[in-house]
């Protein structure tokens, strides 16, 4: 005898979901459901509601209409832990973290192990996080302040939450935007376990490589409504992305016109860092892309926070044009015609509440207002002007940057560095959260900034990125460089052994 072939019941189910922001409908009758046991991802661009609607699952949000099943019982879900006490779970993609408290605190926050009279059981609060952490293979401890984490082990943290309740559902979204190699392949088997157990997992992220190794079925949402579902094994990555965009995309390597060298714009050489980076020489032109890859904790990072005077090197020497210089300060290197913009863009880069004209022109306040009358006009056409060249997505200018998408977020500092017309414009992982449309639109912008005369300096850990956008190629290993490669000799076998530090010795 044998069994019914039944599709198993879903875990979670959301059902004609409309959520409205002012000026915005983010979720247009929206229905998604995860199975036991399924990883489903959820695809879309920048901007198209993923993370909205994983927040009305959530509890974050209420939707204005729609309702959602547990296991086909209708709930609502009125805040984060009324979800989460029915097994619901949110890995965020803006880290919310209170950087103050102790990693136990942060994994366990408001539900707290308690003793009589309501005293935090220290004791069961750092054994029971660590057992956490030993399952997470986290290299730091339960008594750690997070504020003092690098970015990638604040969402170990994130994920760590996760995992303390019996959940039915856990929505990623977004998890490996600033994990190395090594965290993901921990985080993947962490997936595979919870799904092996039956837990259904909802998967965001703009990586296709993850999306076609983790998924069993992939939807997608375009302008906050639902496009389809495909079975991940029946389906590929062009078939997802002109669902996504509408369109094909072409990601064909581009027929490249030599680039146009102008002066050298910045030479480095003998640059160290303590053990940070050692030795590190190479120049850059104006019109020329200059690729810097490696793996996470090569040195890059360390590098261009040197040239941008966040660090003070301990050896070696910096040349702007013709003149020796010393970097001392971020406002220096501004001043001298050097921007950097950062990995970590959240951090560094925006004021959240405030409006998006403002964050894009804030750097620049002291230009606009030389003249007798402060031109709001000539502030709000500069953000009209990056807002077309990125294809920012939001109702106006006025809306406060932290109510946009996390991938226009991102935009907007790319757009703040830019206002300010840098001669050397270093950028840091361009691309890292940005949706496979945008991606392709910011490389054809650097390849822009170049060729209008900018020296621009990509760091990246995407092999595909650095091959496309570059003119040279930088590879370092372990702090040092160990090869630079013409864009047109180099061989991705070439640039993987020297990222490797494989034959290091025998070139020079
Ligand atoms: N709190 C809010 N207030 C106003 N608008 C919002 C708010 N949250 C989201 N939005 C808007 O809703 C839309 C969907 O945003 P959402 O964050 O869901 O996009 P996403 O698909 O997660 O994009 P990304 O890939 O960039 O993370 C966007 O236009 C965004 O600006
Ligand atoms: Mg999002």
């Amino acid at each position: 005898m044998t069994a019914p072939d039944k599709t198993p019941a879903p875990a979670l189910r959301l059902e004609g979901i409309v959520k409205t922001f002012p000026g915005v409908r983010a979720l247009d009758d929206v229905s998604f459901e995860v199975r036991h046991g399924e990883v489903h991802a959820l695809l879309g661009e920048n901007g198209a509601g993923k993370s909205t609607l994983m927040k009305v699952l959530a509890g974050m949000y209420q939707p204005d209409e729609g309702r959602i099943f547990i296991e086909e019982r209708p709930v609502t879900m009125r805040s984060p832990l009324e979800a989460k006490a029915r097994g619901v779970v949110l890995i965020h993609q803006e880290l919310s973290l209170a950087e103050e408290m102790s990693v136990a605190e942060n994994i366990y926050l408001g539900e707290l192990p308690r003793r009589s009279f309501g005293r935090v059981d220290w004791k069961t609060l750092y054994a029971n996080a660590q057992a956490i952490l030993d399952r997470l293979k986290c290299g730091f401890g339960p008594k750690d302040r997070v504020g003092s984490l690098s970015i990638a082990n604040r969402q170990m943290v994130e994920i760590a939450r996760a995992l303390t309740v019996d959940a039915k559902a856990v929505v990623f979204d977004e998890p490996t935007a600033s994990l190395t190699d090594a965290e993901k392949v921990v985080l993947f088997d962490i997936i595979n376990d919870l799904k092996a157990r039956g837990v259904g997992i909802v998967y965001i992220s703009h990586r296709m490589d993850e999306i076609f190794t983790l998924a069993d079925r992939i939807s997608v949402l375009r302008d906050g409504a639902h496009r389809g579902t495909l079975i991940a094994a029946e389906t590929d990555e062009d078939e997802v992305i002109q669902l996504m965009i509408g369109r094909k995309l072409d990601l064909s390597r581009h027929e490249r016109e030599a680039a146009n060298l102008g002066a050298v714009a910045l030479r480095v050489e003998g640059l160290s860092c303590g053990s940070l980076f050692e030795d590190v020489s190479f120049e850059v032109s104006e019109g020329e892309v200059l690729g810097f890859y490696g793996l996470v904790g090569a040195g890059r990072t360390e590098i261009a926070e040197t040239l941008f005077g966040l660090r003070q090197p301990t050896a070696g020497s910096i040349r702007i044009g013709d003149e020796t210089v010393s970097v001392t300060s971020p406002a220096d290197a501004i001043a001298r015609g050097i921007s950097l913009v950062p990995e970590s863009r959240k951090e560094q880069g925006l004021v959240l509440g405030m409006n998006c004209r403002d964050n894009i022109t804030l750097p620049q306040v002291g230009d606009l207002t030389s003249g007798p009358f402060v031109s709001d006009g000539a502030e709000v056409a500069i953000f009209d002007q990056y807002r077309d060249l990125l294809k920012i997505k939001t109702p106006s200018w006025r809306q406060a940057v932290g109510n946009l998408s996390g991938g226009n977020q991102q935009k907007i500092v790319i757009g703040k560095w830019l206002a300010m017309r840098p001669r050397i414009l270093i950028v840091d992982e361009p691309t890292r959260g940005i949706d496979v449309g945008s991606k392709s639109e910011i490389h054809a912008l650097i390849r822009d900034l170049a060729k209008s005369g900018y020296a621009v300096i990509v760091i990246s850990s995407e092999m595909p990125e650095v091959l496309h956008v570059s003119d040279r190629i930088v590879a370092m290993y372990h702090g040092r460089i160990t090869r630079t490669f013409d864009v047109d000799e180099v061989t991705e076998d070439n640039l993987v052994a020297a990222i490797s530090g494989i034959g290091q010795d025998k070139v020079a």
